[in-house]
């Protein structure tokens, strides 16, 4: 049961931002976006920007930083470039402008992959807060994005709300 004050998830706006050099050129079908506004879409929240943009570090941040600070979105979902291939830069490029980390999202994604695959491991997504919107690094491929916001879609209304300053710690959601 979520409080009275608590958001759901009709009324989270989110980002979707698909972080490939070759979907970006249009050499490759963006499959990680479209998988990530299925699911959001499905959950009620609303996509209210997507974008396709190559793996250069000024790009991402500067794209995060928008979406963040102009569009004052409550979640942005990347897709893309979290593993260890030398154009995988979303990670460091997230962390050059959150505010501050939220490891247990990065965690409990991480945890619930390695039971799927032990390529989980090589996945360096990064979640945390710029102002009052939420960033979540996610996988590039389709699989790993549905298993992955499996995860984490669960926290968003309660995150969000307290980015909003709705709620306090002591009106968290309780499971189930
Ligand atoms: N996480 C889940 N849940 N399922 C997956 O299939 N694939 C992994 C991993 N995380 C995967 C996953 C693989 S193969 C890699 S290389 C890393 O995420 C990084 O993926 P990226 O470079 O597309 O961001």
């Amino acid at each position: 049961m979520h409080t009275t004050h608590e958001q759901d998830h009709r009324q989270i706006s989110v980002g979707v931002l698909t972080i490939s050099d070759k979907a970006s050129r249009g050499q490759r079908d963006d499959r990680g976006g479209p998988a990530i506004r299925e699911i959001v879409e499905a959950s009620g929240a609303r996509v209210a920007e997507y974008l396709v943009i190559p793996d250069e570090p000024a790009d991402v941040s500067a794209a995060l930083i928008r979406l963040a600070d102009e569009q004052d979105l409550d979640v942005v979902f990347t897709t893309g470039g979290t593993g260890l291939a030398p154009r995988d830069v979303t990670p460091q490029a997230t962390q050059a402008v959150i505010d501050f980390e939220v490891p247990g999202l990065a965690e409990a994604m991480r945890a619930a992959s390695l039971a799927k695959t032990p390529a989980a491991m090589l996945s360096r997504a990064v979640a945390g807060v710029r102002r009052r919107s939420l960033i979540i690094n996610l996988p590039g491929s389709p699989k790993a994005v549905r298993e992955c916001l499996e995860v984490v879609m669960p926290a968003i209304p309660h995150a969000v709300s307290t980015l909003r300053s709705e709620v306090g710690d002591h009106q968290a959601p309780t499971a189930g």
